[in-house]
């Protein structure tokens, strides 16, 4: 009796929150702002360093306290606005089925498609939504169209895997040559810019690079828009994977000066996962082929290019919450704040017995990654095993990183629900993993 009592209130308010769902306009936002205190104000520095203000954003993260995570490369968690918001729309979609998905869920996703455009800089018509970056490079390496038996493709070791084997296979669909090259460790502004004018000199049919804007093996920030000018100039055009980068770092899609780019969304914006989107610059669409899956859209609509299928309507529908909150704190913040957290652990473990920054402290070159390796160590064993040791007796989590042409090393990646704390533990770890202290 008690058992169906208890049930049958929980299905009263199961169905309250329903019937709310119901009479709110189909797919209308919800989400408002969070309520953070204002804003610090004054330097940049002072806004990174503003400890109840980030003690603030901590609090919107709910997150196990079973492990200190620094592996938050992989995907960016949502904060818990967000997430209310993602249950929201998904019990909205649920309950409203087909009814809303035929009726107002293609008004609804222009509105997305707009607003991310808006934030990134681009018109609606350069941009349109994927389930990630991966599906955003795919389409672009495997679509771009202007490639003549005989060409040349290029990228280096610091390229995304799948993105590295997306351009191997045009050799099969193209008839191209691919060159791969290695970027020089320790990878200084300057060094990359040199080793990428001398691959694109030693490679003269050269008609397409692949670029990563920040490396997910090191967190290396590339000079893109130098990069792209150089490679333009010789008639070679650039795709840029930007899958790490905005939302850790503060740019519009114009500044990197390349025509072709793929954004995550599910990274640094922290939307749900599964949600990302393409950028072709207007007057280059013709570049991309249109999706062999598509022939609803015209072939002048950037939307010919994507044919995901059925999605996740409540990710799609998320991302303005998402975007809302980014834009709340700010991404000058955000990235500075990110910048901020990896100076305080790397500046303490540089002088460290052994230790390897793989990333350098110049400007514009660093946001919240850098992998570190020790000397010698550069195999798989030694990096699984110090990752494994960090884990098990520190309870940190991080990650191996291989395809560094100088070796394997460790990922290190903090997020806005780290603070200075979290990182002490790991500064400790460090210190007595490579024996400068004593455990
Ligand atoms: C540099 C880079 N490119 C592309 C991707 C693919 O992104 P996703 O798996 O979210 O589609 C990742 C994912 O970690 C990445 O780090």
């Amino acid at each position: 009796m008690q058992l169906i009592r208890t049930f049958s209130a929980g299905r009263r308010a199961m169905l309250k929150g329903l019937a709310a769902a119901a009479v709110a306009p189909l797919g209308a936002p919800a989400f408002a702002r969070v309520g953070l205190p204002p804003q610090p104000t004054g330097s940049m520095a002072a806004i990174a360093t503003d400890k109840s203000y980030w003690a603030a954003v901590k609090g919107l993260y709910a997150v196990t306290p079973d492990i200190l995570n620094f592996e938050n490369g992989y995907w960016g968690i949502m904060a818990e606005p967000v997430r209310r918001e993602f249950i929201r729309q998904s019990d909205m979609v649920n309950y409203q089925n087909t009814y809303y998905a035929r009726l107002r869920a293609g008004t609804d996703f222009e509105a997305v498609r707009t607003k991310v455009a808006e934030a990134v800089g681009a018109l609606p018509a350069e941009i349109a939504l994927t389930r990630g970056a991966t599906e955003a490079l795919q389409l672009l390496i495997g679509g771009y169209n202007r490639l003549k038996p005989g060409d040349g493709v290029l990228y280096a070791d610091l390229d995304y895997d799948s993105m590295q084997y997306a351009m191997n296979a045009l050799k099969a669909r193209r008839g191209v040559d691919v060159v791969k090259f290695d970027v020089p460790e320790p990878a200084t502004r300057q060094a990359v810019l040199d080793a990428y004018a001398r691959a694109i000199e030693a490679n003269p049919k050269t008609r397409l690079l692949l670029l990563t804007h920040v490396s997910h093996r090191t967190g290396f920030v590339m000079p893109v828009a130098e990069i792209a000018r150089m490679a333009k100039a010789k008639g070679i055009d650039t795709i840029v994977d930007a899958a790490h980068s905005w939302g850790q770092l503060d740019f519009r899609v114009s500044e990197l000066e390349a025509d072709f780019v793929g954004f995550n969304l599910h990274k640094w914006i922290g939307a749900p996962l599964g949600v990302g989107f393409l950028y072709i610059r207007k007057d280059r669409l013709a570049a991309i082929d249109r999706n062999m899956c598509d022939e609803d859209f015209p072939e002048s609509d950037i939307r010919s290019r994507v044919h995901t299928g059925t999605v996740n309507f409540a990710t799609v529908l998320t991302v303005p919450a998402a975007l809302a909150l980014h834009q709340e704190i700010g991404a000058a913040a955000k990235q500075a704040r990110l910048r901020y957290l990896r100076d305080y652990w790397v500046s303490r473990v540089r002088g460290f017995k052994d230790i390897e920054i793989l990333t350098p402290d110049e400007a514009g070159s660093y946001g919240a990654i850098t992998s570190f390796r020790l000397a010698g160590k550069t195999g798989k064993a030694d990096n699984e095993a110090i990752v494994a040791k960090l884990r098990d007796s520190y309870r940190i989590m991080t990650v191996r990183r291989a395809g560094v042409a100088r070796g394997q090393c460790i990922r290190v990646t903090p997020a806005l629900f780290t603070d200075e704390a979290d990182l002490d533990r790991l500064v400790e770890a460090l210190a007595v993993i490579t024996g400068t202290k004593t455990g």
